[in-house]
């Protein structure tokens, strides 16, 4: 294909797969099935990587973003970000009116918005491209995410219709209720901390350095703000019905109200309604739909004075604390669970709640018998928020924390800084081993599909498995007896352990379940360290010489590798040929030219952006780093070059180089 053709095909492609996002992002209805669309995002893929020149920065392949690590750099709002002051009670809203009606004679109508419960952003377009997305952060500037937005299906790349030439657009981006649930999911079954509410994990991902990350969170998010000078129209709802013609995701549950009355009907109905929403909600805002009043009234120093937050008041309900269980994970952290008289609580009924840990037990001084408060924390998990101390019976027992593991009975640990117990038995305790297995088998661990937790229940009771690496030793005839387990199960699970052999690096290491080493942190050890024996042989200074590896991370990697039975472990995998290095694929371009420097990049380029530069400097064998120090081999210099920089390679001696004599160094 020449590159006319490659042109035009590539344009094709962009057009469809755009429509394609819209309809499925923004409009809730697919027309085309998921693999049409992978196999047409493929063909694009592919062309704008054999004709670089011809790839668009708006173009959809830009939406799976990109393994590389990016700084955020701070920018200046050109609209200051406030936020709204809040009311919780209807004599607020009132008094709100009364206060706007002092300030105006005309005659004006509201606006009454769903409070979405996410991060807020500020998108900015012009000529119908998305430049720029920017955090909230202090309100005068914020980061720009932009890599990480560009990932979010909903927010259009390129706009539609009749937009105006520059503008900017806030709006929440948010993390659906099933995302959210999946996500925490998974962070508990590789020991990672799960998120606290839907909002933690929205703004968390947003902040991530990995925009594939990002890409894989299914992040939405929804508009309901205008800003610029050449609007279309001065009524703010009037502007959101454009921004939807253009390509934006807007709430359709917003209502115009004529006066506090037809607020409140609003208020009453989206209390209840909002519990049916796929997202999270916390309020209402009311707006005064007039643009050109708006900026009459203006703002005071924190917010607009032609706007208001109504939060929603958190339902809370009482029921009776029967008793307090504790569970075992994989890592040996034991939670506590509130076991309780089950009662209904935001449209679900309650039987259990979290107690997180021996803390939360203590500050609510619990007593079995209690009669306690239950709040849905976030809208998902319930937890306890109070007792009711005129309720508690003089011979209700106060629960202390058990200090023996439940299920093998060892003395349990708490470590300094640390606010859960552990149970130190992991070589014994059974939920462990079998929270070891499950984590191994799982989907995105050894992907072993044959094996569910009942068959991992069955092969331990059974005494034939007890370490991960006892999978791979199963015989046929010592499972095909086993209950429950046909012909056929058998040899799915035979056919599905050996397949698990193609899985690659990244993931086996992180189905060892070292503590902290989760998902994105395995991915970037197998990346940088290449092979499981340079992990294993490293120093904690070579580990937390890698971006994202922490003190603790290496710690816990180091300990890890001490423990000999780890090490038979491996060994024992290593004879089954599960990958224990990182496949090299190799790509065009690549070469070993820059293998072992360290290069730190400043400044901005002319013909070629940092990522691109970093991309390259990878493909060379060469390491990009973001501060000099004595290792660092040399500095790549571009306009602006940070004066702080250039000082300390001067200092140090570094070698500092302009980036075409980067490029003679590969050649
Ligand atoms: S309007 C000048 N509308 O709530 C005020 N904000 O404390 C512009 N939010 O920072 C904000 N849903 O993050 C507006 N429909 C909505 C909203 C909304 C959620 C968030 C936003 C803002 C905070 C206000």
């Amino acid at each position: 294909m020449d590159q006319t053709e490659a042109e035009g095909r590539i344009k094709y492609l962009s057009e469809v797969l755009d429509k394609h996002n819209y309809n499925y992002y923004v409009l809730n209805s697919p027309i085309i099935d998921d693999y049409t669309f992978d196999q047409m995002m493929d063909e694009l893929i592919r062309l704008e990587r054999n004709f670089p020149e011809l790839l668009h920065p708006a173009s959809p392949s830009q939406r799976v973003g990109s393994d590389l690590n990016s700084e955020f750099k701070q920018f200046p709002h050109k609209y200051q970000m406030l936020s709204l002051s809040n009311t919780y009670t209807e004599e607020e809203v009132k008094e709100f009116d009364q206060r706007v009606r002092k300030l105006t004679d005309e005659d004006f109508e509201y606006v009454c918005e769903l409070k979405f419960d996410g991060t807020s952003i500020s998108l900015t377009y012009e000529n119908g491209l998305l430049i720029r997305a920017v955090t909230r952060g202090d309100g005068e500037k914020g980061d720009d995410v932009t890599s990480n937005v560009k990932t979010i299906k909903s927010i259009p790349l390129k706009l539609k219709g009749d937009f105006p030439a520059e503008f900017e657009i806030r709006g929440e981006i948010l993390l659906p209720f099933a995302v959210f649930d999946a996500i925490n999911l998974e962070r508990e079954e590789s020991g990672e901390q799960p998120f606290a509410n839907v909002r933690n994990a929205a703004s968390g991902t947003l902040k991530l350095q990995n925009s594939s990350v990002v890409a894989s969170r299914k992040l939405d998010a929804y508009l309901y703000y205008v800003l610029g000078n050449n609007l279309p129209d001065d009524g703010h709802l009037e502007l959101l019905k454009h921004a939807a013609s253009w390509g934006f995701k807007i709430s359709e549950h917003t209502r115009k109200c004529k006066n506090v009355n037809e607020i409140f009907d609003f208020l009453h109905e989206w209390d209840i309604r909002r519990k049916d929403l796929p997202v999270a909600t916390d309020g209402v805002v009311i707006k005064i739909n007039s643009t050109r009043l708006q900026q009459e009234l203006g703002f005071t120093a924190k917010s607009p004075r032609w706007a208001i937050a109504y939060k929603f008041k958190a339902e809370q309900v009482s029921t009776v604390l029967i008793s307090v269980s504790y569970q075992v994970g994989r890592t040996g952290a034991v939670t506590p669970v509130a076991n309780l008289e089950p009662v209904l609580l935001s449209g679900t009924v309650v039987k259990r709640a979290t107690l997180h840990n021996e803390d939360v037990i203590r500050n609510l001084d619990l007593h079995i018998g209690d009669v306690v408060f239950v709040e849905k924390g976030g809208e998902i998990i319930p937890k306890i928020i109070s007792v009711d101390l005129s309720e508690r019976h003089p011979m209700n027992e106060r629960i202390n924390f058990i200090s023996r593991c439940p299920e093998c009975d060892t003395m349990l640990v708490r470590e300094e800084g640390e606010s859960a117990y552990y149970c130190p038995n992991t070589k014994g305790c059974p939920p462990q081993l079998k929270g070891k297995l499950e984590h191994f088998i799982s989907r995105k661990s050894m992907n072993i599909d044959g094996i569910g937790s009942e068959t991992i229940e069955l092969l331990f009771q059974n005494n034939l498995v007890r370490d991960v690496a006892d999978l791979y030793e199963l015989k046929d005839k010592d499972i095909t007896n086993l209950e429950r387990l046909g012909e056929k199960s058998v040899s799915r699970i035979l056919e599905s352990l050996e397949n698990s052999k193609n899985v690659p690096f990244e993931r086996v290491l992180f189905a060892l379940g070292i503590r902290y080493v989760g998902e994105t942190v395995a991915k970037t050890l197998a990346r940088e360290m290449k092979s499981i024996d340079r992990i294993a042989a490293s120093t904690f200074v070579e580990l937390t010489e890698i971006d994202e590896i922490g003190g603790k991370i290496a710690e816990s990697i180091i300990s890890w590798f001490k423990d000999e039975d780890n090490l038979k472990r491996i060994e024992r995998l290593k004879k089954h040929h599960l990958n224990f290095e990182t496949q090299v694929e190799s790509k065009e371009g690549q070469t070993e030219k820059l293998k072992g420097l360290s290069i730190v990049i400043s400044g901005t380029f002319e013909n070629i952006s940092r990522e691109e530069l970093k991309t390259f400097i990878e493909l060379n064998g060469g390491k990009n780093v973001s501060s000099i120090s004595a290792k660092t081999s040399y500095l790549i210099a571009g306009e602006n070059l940070g004066p702080s920089k250039l000082e300390k390679a001067q200092k140090l001696k570094i070698p500092i180089l302009s980036v075409d004599e980067l490029l003679q160094l590969t050649k």
